[in-house]
């Protein structure tokens, strides 16, 4: 693999997962000021890059905390240096609730939590390992996923979240993943706030039994504008903006924000004139979000992914022949980064660094 810095971009070895430097930097810092300005703490979900280096670049800029999908990435950021994390999933098993233990007893890592069981395992835990942990009680705000009902259920749980030894009750958290991914604006803002409301009259509701709600997190990157301008909302958890992929920039609209993030890729066959085979397929990009966009060159079209292949049809481009490059915008940045090892961390089109992608498949 050339990866000597420097190199410039056209001669990296493919398939190559990029990021331009300089557009990263911009969406970060894009978001860390939308928040600022709207009075909203930021705490980045991790889940989308799965890098402690970026995940220290939106630290620098403004973020308090990061958040993390599974306990395995949390490992992985606590042990870059990062000590307030979010785990925004319940911590359920034997094994983990006792890796959550060792987390806590040196950061300040927090968890959600939304059944009584669970409480109760994680406070024993706790006592055992005479730690403290915080929690957040997630409150299911339309999405269907995880999270106790709004009101009546997620108040019950706060309070014995509250009274819990071992527990540091700190507030609540929703994720109105159901909205963010609304096209139209006005359908996305009605949705989203429907959606915020219930969040924000549980916390509310919990403040009016007697009990401190400090923390009141939710978002994505297709609504931050909405969650963050929302009183009561304390902090952000937007994940793929610093990245960002097709379906939020194209299909969603998200254009404040830029494509920090391409995967180089080689032809090594062609078929007549229309059809030409790359060395990226399903094993370098996924498409649970729809055919990733070939940007370049222009007039060609990813039309399929087998396993190591990518097909891309002529659609009134040059022709194409083996060994000419391809950059491909994944549709999903999430997904893809879980494929690679390393990011190819570009300036001006040349190599400046490899970065691993520590987090990825850290899916325990
Ligand atoms: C709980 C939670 N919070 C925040 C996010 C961030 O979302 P996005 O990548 O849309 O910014 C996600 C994404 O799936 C999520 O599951």
């Amino acid at each position: 693999m050339n990866s000597a810095i420097g190199t410039p971009k056209e001669v990296l070895d493919t398939p190559a997962l990029c990021i331009d430097l300089d557009v990263l930097e911009a969406n970060i810092m894009y978001m860390a000021q939308a928040a600022h300005s709207m009075g909203v703490g930021l705490r980045p979900h991790s889940k989308t890059h799965k890098s402690p280096a970026i995940a220290h670049m939106q630290l620098a800029a403004g973020a308090h905390g990061v958040t993390c999908a599974k306990i395995g990435e949390a490992e992985v950021m606590a042990r870059a240096g990062i000590r307030d994390i979010l785990i925004a999933n319940q911590i359920v098993t034997k094994d983990k609730i006792a890796r959550l233990m060792g987390l806590a007893a040196y950061t300040d890592v927090m968890v959600a939590v939304d059944t009584a069981g669970n409480i109760a395992d994680l406070s024993a835990a706790a006592e055992a390992h005479g730690v403290t942990l915080r929690v957040l009680v997630e409150v299911d705000i339309g999405l269907g996923r995880c999270g106790a009902m709004p009101g009546e259920d997620s108040l019950a749980l706060a309070r014995l979240a509250h009274e819990s030894k071992g527990l540091r009750f700190e507030g609540v958290m929703g994720y109105e993943g159901h909205t963010v991914m609304i096209a139209d604006e006005d359908e996305r803002r009605r949705a989203t706030e429907a959606s915020l409301m219930l969040l924000t009259g549980t916390a509310d509701w919990v403040r009016s039994a007697g009990i401190d709600v400090k923390i009141v997190s939710s978002g994505g990157t297709g609504t931050y504008k909405i969650t963050g301008a929302w009183p009561g909302v304390t902090e952000l958890q937007v994940g793929s903006y610093g990245t960002m992929d097709v379906q939020y920039y194209e299909n969603v609209g998200m254009k404040e924000f830029n494509y920090a993030l391409t995967l180089a890729a080689t032809v090594v066959g062609v078929k007549g004139s229309e059809r030409a085979i790359t060395d990226a397929g399903i094993k370098s990009l996924t498409k649970d979000f729809g055919w990733p966009l070939l940007i370049d060159p222009p007039g060609w079209e990813l039309t399929g992914l087998s396993e190591e292949h990518g097909w891309l049809t002529r659609r009134g481009g040059a022709a194409l022949r083996p060994g000419d490059r391809v950059t491909v915008v994944p549709t999903h940045g999430c997904t893809t980064i879980n494929l690679h090892d390393e990011y190819h961390v570009l300036r001006d089109g040349r190599l400046v660094g490899v970065w691993p992608i520590a987090a990825r498949g850290k899916v325990r």
